[in-house]
């Protein structure tokens, strides 16, 4: 028998989008939107249209801009919500309203405080009203895995009947385990008289630690689509991750049967630009994307990995576009080595683009004897910016030590103004900020500060991620900064942060 096709559902920009500390601005949203059409994912759910204005023209641009995969709004079932999500879908090239009500017990009784004949009649208007704007609908019976399955059983048959073309199980709660959830789909295959014309879908949710493998039992039960988000971001403790779920099933062919479409070749990429947007940091020994999950440390591992890869590692780092880390280029390349490499990491530039990220290449490789593939990564990461920068930094000089008030003088450019300005503080790292905020008037408060270093060695480039409240900005603004000097690097950050922050003033 031939192998089944599994549909990727991607929401990382709606369930992983909603989540603390995961939100982005539409721009942000757009350009991980384009590295999930690169990923070459099924369907993008590209938000709740309903829920704000800002949302609305989220789902509205990502609809306009790409072409391929499905574009999907969530909508509750009442008719406000699906004017607007088939209003914002209007210019998607395919589009997909996804309905949804809850059907649990408490659910029902407590919050929605509706009759459960009541609740059917909803959904079955909800995708009624759908149709108007699209064939391709999905009805999601929120908490399903705490609903009666005889219920779930009357709902999915009558919302099937008026025209959900896809039925989603959502484990809501995170609270099913691998082989409950795959007698649940089982249950639903064997009692939903024409469930053969819609296609199941998987939707889990993290909290006992079970998402991924509760959508892989979902998927051996015979289900047709998996919900899932880059870095497995989501509400509460996340969403089945993307990368797991893609990389299990391709992996394990032999024990699936099935395969995706997903280019695994970008999902490092993907992941380290979601991590690059909202400021959320993948753990280091997280399957597939963390930065151990291809590091042999002990070794015996390492003698068995020379004599034969196999040996301990099942995956290549290259299948998910991660190559070796590569001595590539140093201070003698020339630009052509640069944009030979750079495209066989997956960035086509323009001529202007490599000539700019070919400058900051000299400047890094006159600092750093030897250059990565991770140091090019980062200077990459730098030159995708979602809006254009109001203020970047021209110079900066920091006096500090363990007898001194350390102080901070910065230069910064806005357009063709150049502000100098100085301040001082308890630590080099806060005479900057104060100094920054001297210079654009713009008071945060510092709520997380990382640094790492992207590759090995003493002069390895320096990462720092930072997480700043802005007054009047309702969310935690992400900011970061790359260079070979941490403190530049946390300058940079800082303005990464400010310049997000003027962006979000303006929309908010
Ligand atoms: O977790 C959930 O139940 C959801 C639904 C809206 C599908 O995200
Ligand atoms: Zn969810």
């Amino acid at each position: 028998m031939e192998n089944r096709k599994i549909i990727i559902f991607d929401t990382t920009l709606r369930d992983g989008e909603q989540s603390p500390g995961a939100s982005m601005n539409i721009e942000e949203k757009l350009l991980m939107a384009e590295q999930l059409q690169r990923l070459n994912v099924d369907v993008i759910e590209a938000g709740f249209a309903a829920s704000s204005p800002g949302d609305f023209e989220s789902v509205n641009r990502v609809a306009q801009k790409i072409k391929g995969p499905t574009i999907a709004s969530l909508a509750r079932a009442v008719k406000g919500d699906i004017e607007q999500a088939g209003e914002a879908l209007k210019p998607a090239e395919r589009k997909r309203i996804h309905t949804f009500i809850a059907t649990s017990p408490i659910h029902v009784e407590k919050k929605l405080r509706m009759a459960y004949d009541q609740v059917i009649d909803q959904a079955v208007d909800a995708v009624k009203l759908a149709k108007n704007y699209t064939d391709d609908i999905e009805f999601s019976p929120e908490d399903a895995t705490r609903s009666n399955r005889d219920y779930l059983c009357r709902i999915l048959e009558a919302v099937i009947k008026n025209g959900a073309t896809t039925v989603n199980i959502p484990d809501t709660v995170g609270y099913t385990a691998p082989q409950e959830y795959y007698e649940l789909i089982k249950y639903l295959m064997n009692n939903v008289p024409n469930i053969d014309k819609a296609i199941i879908s998987l939707h889990c949710h993290d909290d006992l630690g079970m998402a991924v493998a509760n959508s892989l039992s979902g998927v051996l039960a015979g289900a047709g689509q998996v919900e899932c988000t880059i870095n497995g971001i989501g509400e509460r403790a996340g969403n089945a991750s993307l990368e797991e779920v893609v990389m299990a099933i391709k992996t394990r062919k032999d024990f699936f049967k099935v395969y995706t479409d997903v280019d695994a070749k970008e999902i490092y990429r993907a992941s380290r630009l979601l991590t690059k947007l909202t400021g959320l940091v993948v753990q280091r020994n997280k399957a597939i994307v963390g930065e151990n999950a291809f590091a042999h440390e002990a070794g015996i591992h390492q003698d068995g990995m020379i004599k034969e890869r196999m040996t301990y590692e099942i995956m290549k780092p290259e299948d998910i576009g991660l190559s070796e880390s590569r001595l590539v280029l140093g201070k003698h390349s020339g630009r052509r080595g640069l944009g030979k490499r750079l495209s066989e990491l997956g960035f086509d530039l323009s001529p202007e683009e490599l000539s700019h990220v070919f400058e900051k290449f000299k400047v890094l490789a006159d600092k750093k004897k030897e250059v990565y593939d991770e140091d090019i990564i980062a200077l990459m990461d730098e030159e995708v910016s979602p809006s254009p920068d109001v203020y970047s930094l021209e110079s900066l000089q920091v006096i500090s030590g363990t007898t001194t008030m350390p102080t901070a003088t910065v230069v910064l450019r806005k357009g063709e103004e150049r502000i100098k300005d100085a301040a001082s503080g308890n630590g080099p790292v806060e005479a900057i900020y104060e100094t920054l905020e001297r210079i654009t008037g713009l008071k945060g408060k510092l709520s997380s500060y990382r640094i790492k270093a992207v590759t090995e060695g003493k002069d390895a480039l320096g990462e720092v991620s930072i997480r700043v409240k802005f007054p009047d900005i309702k969310r935690d603004i992400s900011g970061r900064g790359i260079a070979v000097d941490i403190i530049e690097a946390s300058a940079k950050a800082y303005i990464n942060a400010l310049n997000k922050a003027l962006v979000y003033k303006k929309s908010e």
